[in-house]
């Protein structure tokens, strides 16, 4: 349900019971407006603009005026979904959240404190392949548990259960020019849900995989939202991908991006591969589509 449409009663993402989805009219109108006069929670993005100048002086207006907040849910992992078209703008706030883009105006505040640079409790798995080419497969995955310290026999239990998890325990002692485009990216997910930081940012992570790959690693990382309680915002334009993931869904406009609607998605009882043709789901993914392509109102 878009949020300021939503009945004071309407349970929170992720609570029991939150089924209602309705998304109301479309409109290329933000509808959304974060209420910031809280304390920060533990990620608040505040009136973010990226205006991208080259060495040409070209300027290209990427954001605008994105603001969000993030809340603290100790006990329950929570995957917030960027929803938005090619080139809105969705690699571009997931950077300036990592800290590897200064905003042209507005602020990412961590636990109310100002990001200027990359940090440990946030890991980000990129667009494009990034793994080190001059280290195994293994040895990427153990990269950031031996810069913390970690004994190698701990280190290898550890990448030996996530090597297996995303489907490279073959490949451990390969080095990523062997490997194909799908299967770096697994390293590269690997490689940063082995460090476990509080808030995991992906950027279109599974666009290289096969579906049936790609809905193995969806399923490993509601796993492993579960299991570790941390925040993943994953970035996609594929509906059904957002649906399956995401508590929450931002839909995004065209560039420069901005928000246009915050969705609660519905706490299904089970996420499994049987709930993609159940009709709940269709619902929810029909009313989403609707939102995004029906033609805009105003
Ligand atoms: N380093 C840069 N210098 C100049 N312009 C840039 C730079 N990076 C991105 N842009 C521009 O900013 C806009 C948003 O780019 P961004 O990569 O954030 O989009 P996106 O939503 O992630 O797209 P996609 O879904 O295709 O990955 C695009 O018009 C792009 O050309
Ligand atoms: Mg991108």
């Amino acid at each position: 349900m878009a949020d300021n449409d939503a009945p004071a009663t309407l349970p929170q993402a992720g609570e029991p019971g939150t089924f209602a989805v309705d998304v109301g009219q479309a409109t290329s109108k933000p509808t959304y407006r974060a209420d910031q006069s809280g304390a920060p929670p533990k990620l608040r993005v505040s009136n973010l603009s990226v205006t991208y100048i080259d060495r040409k002086g070209n300027r290209t207006e990427a954001v605008r005026d994105v603001s969000f907040d993030i809340l603290d849910k100790p006990d329950s992992g929570e995957i917030v979904v960027f929803l938005g078209p090619s080139g809105c703008g969705k690699s571009t706030i997931l950077k300036a959240v990592a800290g590897l883009l200064p905003p042209t105006k507005g602020e990412v505040l961590i636990d109310g404190e100002l990001v200027t640079d990359v940090g440990r409790d946030r890991g980000m798995v990129f667009q494009a392949y990034t793994s080190f080419g001059w280290l195994t497969v293994r040895e990427n995955v153990e990269y950031g548990l031996k810069l913390k310290g970690m004994p190698k026999s701990e280190r290898r239990k550890i990448s030996d259960s996530i090597l297996k998890s995303v489907g490279l325990a073959d490949f451990a002692d390969r080095y990523p020019k062997d490997l194909s485009g799908g299967m770096k990216q697994r390293v590269a997910i690997a490689r940063t849900l082995v460090n476990n930081p509080r808030v995991v940012l992906m950027d279109e992570p599974f666009g290289a995989l096969d579906p049936q790959t790609r809905w193995g690693m969806q399923s490993l990382l509601l796993e492993v939202s579960r299991a570790e309680n941390n925040t993943i915002l994953f970035v996609t334009h594929d509906v059904s991908e957002a649906v399956y993931l995401a508590d929450t869904i931002y839909v995004l406009s065209q560039r420069p991006a901005q928000i246009l609607h915050r969705i609660h998605v519905p706490a299904f009882p089970v996420r499994d591969i049987a709930l993609k043709s159940a009709p709940e789901f269709r619902a929810v993914e029909k009313q989403l589509l609707d939102l995004i392509y029906a033609p805009a109102n105003s």
